[in-house]
């Protein structure tokens, strides 16, 4: 018999949104910065509902940035030529390394709703070649279970694998569910993760715990195992995503759309932008 570690919520919390103004309609934080080791790898996540003018050129290095375009289309561009059109259901994995400069902007018109999260580096791969996966919401693998479709961005949902390039290893997945559904998801039992609920509500975890739209739950620790997992059960009509990764466990010097280790790194990551080296 394998033991296998039922997780559940150690904390459910509600997105604040708010308007920034301008081009920026709406923003809220799935996961606020700066919770550097209780996130970790995670750095952020925002939920952004915006129009062309919010996110010009502008740099990153040290990350990885990982979008999921919920509504409208979002036209991308970079510094080493890379170019794509993002739809509702498409999901970008870039990893910044060493450093990229990039546009994301919605196509003229239309405001963009989208999910991104910020992916933290190890030291040896914040150096990485800069990479972008652009991942088709109709060529995702999907796992079908009764009243559940788990589609799968990273990392594998029952014996459903993602070909997805990991530098941080990482399990990514978006449920829908319907009324009275349930399924579980399996998790090496080191990562950290969270649940963010996008419509209707359900039970989550081993002890049931409620969510709803606009609530994020994070995972409790597993007690112990190799191997964890998570239950979800729908009660009206859901939509989730959950992102879970390995932690890294080093220190996290964070300025702007740079993530390093120091401060050192940082001032270097600032002299390198501006001398063009990106
Ligand atoms: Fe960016």
């Amino acid at each position: 018999m394998t033991s296998l570690s039922q997780r559940g919520i150690s904390r459910v919390w509600n997105v604040t949104h708010r308007s920034p103004g301008g081009p920026h309609k709406r923003q809220g934080f799935v996961l606020e910065p700066g919770h550097w080791q209780e996130f970790d790898p995670f750095l952020l996540m925002a939920e952004d509902w915006f129009q062309t003018g919010t996110f010009g050129d502008h740099p990153h290095r040290g990350m990885e940035t990982v979008t999921v375009v919920l509504d409208g289309h979002l036209q991308h561009r970079d510094s080493h030529g890379g170019s794509g059109l993002l739809g509702p259901g498409d999901v970008q994995w870039m990893t910044a390394g060493r450093g990229v400069v990039h546009a994301e902007e919605p196509v003229p018109g239309e405001t963009v709703h989208s999910l991104q999260l910020w992916l933290n580096l190890s030291r040896a791969q914040k150096t990485a070649e800069p990479r972008y996966q652009d991942l088709s919401g109709d060529r995702l693998p999907v796992r079908r279970e009764e009243g559940a479709v788990v589609r799968v961005i990273s990392g594998a949902s029952g014996d459903v694998t993602a070909d997805t390039l990991n530098h941080t290893p990482v399990t990514a997945v978006e449920f829908v569910l319907a009324a009275g559904a349930a399924v579980t998801q399996g998790l090496p039992g080191s990562y950290n993760g969270f649940i963010y609920v996008l419509e209707g509500s359900g039970q989550f975890g081993v002890d049931g715990t409620s969510g709803q739209q606009g609530q994020v739950l994070w995972l409790g620790p597993a007690d112990g195992g190799a191997d964890s997992e998570v239950s979800v059960r729908a009660e009206r009509a859901l939509r989730a995503v959950l992102f879970a990764g390995e932690p890294i466990r080093e220190p996290v010097v964070a300025h702007g759309p740079f993530v390093m280790n120091s401060e050192q790194e940082i001032r270097q990551a600032f002299a390198d932008y501006q001398a063009g080296k990106f």
